[in-house]
C-alpha cells in the first residue's frame, strides 16, 4: 500500500498546468460506443477513472490506440462492439460513472445491460432520474439485483423534465436521446461545463444538440454518428484544488491551462478570503501573502459553487482568521471527512448539511486517510499548510482523479513523497 508523506509548511511558488477534466473524460469516452466510426480523443487526463473506463470499452470489443505513443490522445474504434452486454463487473464495480453506458448503449442498440457501478461513494447516490429519462424515451428497465438491463421495441424523442438538477442524468439522457428519431427537450437541464464539453463532443460527431449550458437542451435525432477529433476541455476541479492549495499554503502560483469562466465561483470565494486572483485568457495567478480571512460557502449546481470543491474549502478555512459557514446543498451528506481534519486540530461543528468552522492560525500534521477522492484533496490541501508530518493512507481515491499530483505539487516547492507501507502496522490510523 502507498501513502502520502506530506512535510507542511512550505509555501508554494512557480506554474503548474490543468489537465483534462475527469468528469468530461468519463462521459465523451462511453460516448464513443454511439459512434459508427473512429473518433480521437485529446487532452485525456492520465488518471484511474479514464484508465477503467477505456479497459471498459475495450473488454466490450473497442479499439483503444494511443495516438503517436501519448496516453493524453487516443483513438477509439468502437466498431467491434456488437453486444448490448456490458460482462465486466469487476472493471465497472471500480467506477461510478460507468453508469454512462446504459444511455451510450440504450442509445446505440435500443438496449442495454450494465452492472452497478462503484465508485466513490460519499453518500447515497441515486440514479432514479437517469431512469426516468430512459422510460420517457420509450424504455423499459430492470433493476436486477447486480445489474440493470433496459430494453425497448421503438424510442421516441420526448420532453424530460428533471424535478433535481442532476448531472449525470442530464449526460445519460443526452447519450441516450442523441440518435433516437424526433425531438427530445431536457428541461431543468444541469449546466456544468462537462456538459458542454460532451454535447460540443457529440455535435462533432454529427448529433444535433442546442441550448448545452442552459437549463433546456433540445436535441433532434440524428441517424448517424461519424469519426472526429476532439480535445478535452480542462479540469475545473483540479485546477479549483490547485488555486485552494496555493490559498492554504500561502505562495504565489501561476495555474495554467484552464478557462477562467469555469473558476469563477471558486475565485470569487478565493477573493472573499482574502486571496488574490489575478485571471489571463487560459491562465489563473493565485497570491495569497497575508492571514486568510473567514468566508461561508453554499454548495449548488453550476454556475454556483462546485459541490466537488467542499472539502478542499473546508480544509482551507480551517485556517481563516474566524467562524465561516459551508452549506453543502446539493448532496445529502457531504461531510464524513471531517474527524480526519479534526486529528489535525480542525475545530468544525457540523449541524445537519452546515459546517461551522472555527478557523486557526495552524493545523498539525496526523495520521489521516482518504475516504473519497475530494476529501483526499482536502487531506492534501490541509497537509501543505500544517506544521509538522502528514501521512494520508488510501490515496487510491485521490489517483481516480488527479493526474500526477505529487510531481505537480512538488513542482511548487510542496514536499510531498508517495511511500510504501505494510497495512497492518498502520491501522492506527
Ligand atoms: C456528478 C459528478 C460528481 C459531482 C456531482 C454534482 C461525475 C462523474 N460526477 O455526479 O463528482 O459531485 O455531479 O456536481 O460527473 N440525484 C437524484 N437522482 C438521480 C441522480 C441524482 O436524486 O437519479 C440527486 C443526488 O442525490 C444529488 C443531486 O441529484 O443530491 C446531484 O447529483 P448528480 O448531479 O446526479 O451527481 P452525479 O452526476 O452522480
Amino acid at each position: 500500500m502507498d501513502k502520502f508523506v506530506i512535510n507542511g509548511g512550505n509555501k508554494l511558488y512557480g506554474e503548474v498546468s490543468v489537465s483534462g477534466a475527469k468528469n468530461a473524460a468519463v462521459a465523451i469516452i462511453p460516448a464513443v460506443v454511439l459512434s459508427d466510426e473512429p473518433c480521437v480523443i485529446e487532452n485525456l487526463p492520465k488518471i484511474k477513472d479514464v484508465s477503467v473506463i477505456l479497459a471498459i470499452l475495450e473488454h466490450m470489443g473497442a479499439k483503444v490506440r494511443k495516438v503517436d505513443g501519448d496516453d493524453s490522445r487516443v483513438e477509439i474504434d468502437p466498431r467491434g462492439i456488437t453486444s448490448h452486454k456490458v460482462t465486466c463487473e469487476k472493471l465497472v464495480g471500480d467506477m461510478r460513472a460507468s453508469y454512462y453506458l446504459l444511455g451510450a448503449l440504450l442509445g446505440k442498440f435500443g438496449k442495454a445491460v450494465v452492472p452497478f457501478s462503484g465508485g466513490c461513494s460519499f453518500c447515497e447516490r441515486p440514479i432514479d432520474l437517469h431512469l426516468k429519462a430512459f422510460e420517457t424515451l420509450g424504455a423499459k428497465t430492470n433493476i436486477c439485483p447486480n445489474r440493470i438491463e433496459l430494453s425497448s421495441e421503438r424510442l421516441e424523442g420526448r420532453p424530460i423534465y428533471f424535478d433535481v438538477v442532476s448531472v449525470g442524468a442530464t449526460m445519460n439522457a443526452m447519450l441516450a436521446a442523441v440518435k433516437v428519431p424526433g425531438r427530445t427537450i431536457i428541461d431543468r437541464a444541469a449546466k456544468e461545463p462537462h456538459i458542454v464539453d460532451l454535447a460540443n463532443f457529440l455535435n462533432s460527431m454529427g448529433a444535433n444538440i442546442k441550448g448545452a449550458g442552459t437549463d433546456v437542451i433540445k436535441i433532434r435525432g440524428v441517424e448517424k454518428l461519424h469519426s472526429c477529433t476532439y480535445s478535452i476541455i480542462p479540469d475545473q476541479i483540479e485546477a479549483g484544488t490547485y488555486m485552494a492549495a496555493v490559498a492554504a499554503a500561502g505562495g504565489n502560483v501561476l495555474i495554467k491551462d484552464v478557462i477562467p469562466e469555469h473558476l469563477d465561483s471558486i475565485t470569487a470565494k478565493l477573493r472573499d478570503t482574502g486571496t488574490l486572483v489575478e485571471e489571463y485568457d487560459e491562465a489563473v495567478r493565485v497570491v495569497r501573502e497575508n492571514t486568510l480571512k473567514s468566508c461561508n460557502v453554499k454548495t449548488m449546481p453550476h454556475p454556483g459553487f462546485p459541490t466537488d470543491m467542499q472539502p478542499q474549502f473546508v480544509a482551507l478555512l480551517s485556517t481563516a482568521n474566524g467562524r465561516s459557514r459551508v452549506m453543502e446543498c446539493v448532496w445529502e451528506s457531504r461531510f464524513s471527512y471531517i474527524p480526519q481534519l479534526r486529528k489535525m486540530g480542525a475545530d468544525i461543528i457540523e449541524n445537519g448539511n452546515t459546517a461551522h468552522i472555527y478557523g486557526k492560525q495552524r493545523l498539525t500534521g496526523a495520521k489521516v486517510r482518504a475516504l473519497d477522492l475530494r476529501a483526499g484533496a482536502a487531506m492534501v490541501i490541509a497537509g501543505l499548510s500544517a506544521e509538522g508530518i502528514t501521512e494520508i493512507a488510501d490515496i487510491k481515491y485521490i489517483e481516480r482523479g488527479y493526474e500526477k499530483i505529487i510531481e505537480k505539487l512538488t513542482s511548487i516547492g510542496a514536499d510531498i513523497r508517495r511511500v510504501t507501507y505494510k497495512e497492518d502496522i498502520e491501522d492506527d490510523l
